[in-house]
């Protein structure tokens, strides 16, 4: 069996937010396994008590910034350098 893409939820330490990573293996991008994973994502983050969830991409990754604008997460300070930080509040 092939594996099609990955999910993780890094968690930090002592504050109700995690780290997510998304990959999609390249044959089988565009077809919306990406936007599947990372709401699916969204939703367990949020049955464990998380309150956020960012991420960290290469400036140029441009396809991941729409990808992750596309699910709520909004640019957010702290990035390292060249890289974006988004964020997305979780709940109500
Ligand atoms: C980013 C990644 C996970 C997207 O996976 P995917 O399955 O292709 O995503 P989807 O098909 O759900 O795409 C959803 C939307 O994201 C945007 N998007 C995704 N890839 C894009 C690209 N290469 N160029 C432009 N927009 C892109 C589009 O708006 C797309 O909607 P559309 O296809 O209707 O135009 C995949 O490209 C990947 O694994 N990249 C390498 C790892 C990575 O950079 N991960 C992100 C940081 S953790």
């Amino acid at each position: 069996m092939k594996v099609r893409g990955c999910l993780l939820l890094d968690l930090y330490p002592r504050i109700r937010g995690a780290e997510v990573t998304v990959v999609v293996a390249p044959e089988f991008r565009r077809r919306g396994a990406g936007s599947f994973l990372l709401e699916e994502g969204c939703s367990r983050a949020l049955s464990l008590g998380l309150e956020f969830l960012e991420v960290s991409v290469d400036q140029g990754n441009v396809g991941s910034v729409r990808l992750f604008e596309g699910h709520g997460f909004a640019p957010f300070s702290g990035a390292a350098p060249g890289m974006i930080k988004l964020r997305r509040a979780l709940g109500g």
